[in-house]
């Protein structure tokens, strides 16, 4: 069964060229900390237009330089991006750039690299986080542990619409994630073979966090 069938609508995969290009640069071991945070950002950018292509529009009037017309203009939602710390991090400023008037929400969580498991270390949310639409972004989704913890802490807080934005992902973790939330939509560049037995995607792009903050 292909992943477009097994996953149906509720996965979409950029397929767009300028990103599976993009996509390429930033899996190369050769490539650098400064060029690969800036890939990081731009591919958060193509996520974002994805991942808000169901925003309602509105009619505005609006006069061009010939003449008046009807055009069309986002409805003024609440929108929130919540990045998983650290990588996560990397994808806001793209974001943000398509998004400027939405709220930043911070969730740290690393993974014990023995267990896996994730441990949550901080929270801080925008106060109104329950009414926003809320983006979750992190570039990697390995068993999903990371990013199911944080759909639940969300969840919580009452949020109802979220969406997770990743770059890399492996099925396993796509699975696990749409079981443990039956309606969060999912956004990702790739959905690789698999993971490692250190539970590394492959072939991955190797650590996120630390290919974007220069720490190995
Ligand atoms: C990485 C990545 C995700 C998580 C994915 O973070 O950024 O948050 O692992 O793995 P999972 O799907 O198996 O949970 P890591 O724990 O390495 O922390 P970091 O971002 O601080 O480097
Ligand atoms: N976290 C990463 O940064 N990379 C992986 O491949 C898996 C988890």
């Amino acid at each position: 069964m292909s992943f477009t069938e097994e996953f149906g609508t509720r996965v979409t995969v950029v397929d767009h060229p300028m990103v599976q290009h993009k996509l390429a640069i930033l899996r190369d071991e050769g490539t650098s900390s400064k060029q690969f945070r800036e890939l990081v950002r731009e591919l958060a950018l193509f996520e974002g237009y994805e991942a808000t292509r169901d925003l309602p529009l509105e009619d505005v009037r609006v006069k061009t330089p010939i003449t008046e017309a009807t055009c069309k203009m986002v409805q003024g939602k609440k929108l929130a991006i919540v990045p998983i710390l650290r990588a996560g991090l990397g994808m806001v400023e793209g974001m943000l750039e398509l998004m400027p008037a939405a709220k930043v929400g911070h969730l740290g969580m690393y993974r014990d690299e023995t267990t896996h498991e994730p441990h949550e270390y901080y929270a801080k949310m925008p106060e109104d986080i329950a009414s926003r639409e809320v983006l979750v972004v992190d570039p990697m989704l390995a068993t999903g542990g990371s990013a199911i913890a944080a759909l639940h802490y969300l969840r919580k807080c009452g949020v109802k619409n979220l969406k997770l934005a990743v770059i890399v992902a492996a099925p396993e973790g796509i699975r696990a994630v749409l079981a443990a939330d039956p309606e969060v939509q999912v956004f990702t560049c790739a959905i690789d073979r698999g993971m490692n037995e250190a539970c590394y995607i492959v072939p991955g792009l190797g650590d996120a966090g630390d290919r974007i903050f220069g720490t190995k």
